[in-house]
């Protein structure tokens, strides 16, 4: 039920802080630190590779799953797009493990590749929103992402809920060999939570920065580097799936190699900078659409915020950045949507779970 609320979307953003909380307390073991079960650490661990299967926001998740993953626990992964990988299947290594993330654990094209993977004997983990949907049921370990049924089309608490699994399988793989954060990632991930509850407190801000920059835009780039790039990239789809605006997110490096062309007087430009190890070139970037007319709308972090920001997000542990920073994305998404007289909830030509190839 949606209560006073307007929307589903605005509910479920809104639940993350409760959300990740949740997912604290569901992978935390006696000792206060965190657990997942043995036979998928080992699973992990075992694996020469690991090749994340996803689609839309679930894929954009998977490739911060990817940062967790090798930085933390050091095992090669790539990520795919299930449509791709199934009808175009890359030279697999020796000993890979599967990883499929999908809220609806329905998604048609997802499922087409573990039944792929499956008949060559490979093993599959599966995480998901649903218990017993069917990518959980056809696969050999499952991690459930505890979010709460997601009904608004547009993907929200699930995506920072897969953020949060992934964060904790990565960290405790890397535990098990012996490689242990240089933090407490359950104390970080608490931080996040209170960040994100700053940021649903920040709705007015969110909703000035949607008039001003998106009230009659036809298009809109999102800008960053390392893991601000694949915020950015769900920044996009967000906004396109639901305020028809058309959005696309690019590697800040990226834009002048082509897009760079589309920058007319006035086109918005929303950069994040989280990372403090690109936070200069990234600016730079900004810089070079600025001086071709773009409007920008800077997106930072507390410690590495400059004068002209739009956006300021509390400080919390940069390599969980994308947590905190897609939320103003999607209060700003929401609110575009809205005063474009939109239907935020049940956007045109979209389902919530995709069960054709
Ligand atoms: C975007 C969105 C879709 C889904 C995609 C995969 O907001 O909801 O891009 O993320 O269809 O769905 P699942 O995660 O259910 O496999």
């Amino acid at each position: 039920e949606k209560g006073t609320y307007p929307h589903y979307m605005l509910k479920e953003i809104d639940e993350q802080p409760l959300v990740t909380r949740k997912i604290i307390a569901k992978y935390r073991n006696e000792d206060g630190g965190i657990t997942v079960d043995a036979d998928i650490v080992e699973a992990v661990n075992s694996a020469d590779r690991i090749y994340i299967i996803a689609a839309g926001t679930s894929y954009h998740a998977g490739l911060i799953g990817k940062q967790f993953i090798e930085n933390w626990a050091k095992i090669p992964v790539e990520v795919h797009i299930a449509s791709e990988f199934s009808y175009n299947m890359p030279l697999l290594s020796p000993n890979p493990l599967f990883i499929f993330i999908s809220q609806s654990g329905e998604t048609a094209d997802s499922r087409s590749v573990l039944v792929q993977i499956k008949e060559l004997g490979h093993k599959a983990l599966t995480i998901t929103n649903v218990p017993g949907s069917t990518l959980s049921r056809e696969a050999d370990y499952t991690l459930l992402l505890h979010a709460g049924p997601e009904i608004a089309v547009a993907s929200t608490k699930a995506y920072t809920a897969q953020l949060a699994v992934l964060s904790i399988l990565a960290a405790v793989a890397a535990e098990a060999k012996g490689q242990s954060l240089e933090f407490d990632l359950t104390k970080e991930l608490g931080i996040v939570a209170n960040a994100m509850e700053v940021l649903c407190d920040q709705k007015e801000e969110m909703e000035a920065i949607a008039k001003e920059f998106f009230a009659t835009t036809r298009n809109a780039f999102f800008i960053g580097r390392s893991v601000d790039y694949y915020v950015g990239l769900e920044g996009a789809l967000k906004l396109k799936e639901i305020s028809y605006i058309q959005a696309e997110g690019f590697a800040g490096g990226e834009l002048k190699h082509g897009t760079i062309a589309l920058i007319e007087n006035g086109t918005p430009i929303i950069a994040l900078a989280t990372q403090e190890h690109v936070n200069l070139s990234i600016r730079g970037n900004v810089k070079e659409v600025v001086a071709r007319g773009a409007n920008p709308c800077i997106i930072s972090m507390k410690g590495l915020e400059e004068e002209d920001d739009r956006f300021v997000l509390p400080s919390i542990h940069e390599e969980l950045a994308p947590l905190a920073a897609v939320v103003p994305l999607q209060l700003i998404s929401y609110y575009a949507a809205l005063h474009r007289g939109c239907d935020v909830d049940k956007p045109r030509n979209l389902a919530k779970s995709v069960t054709v190839e």
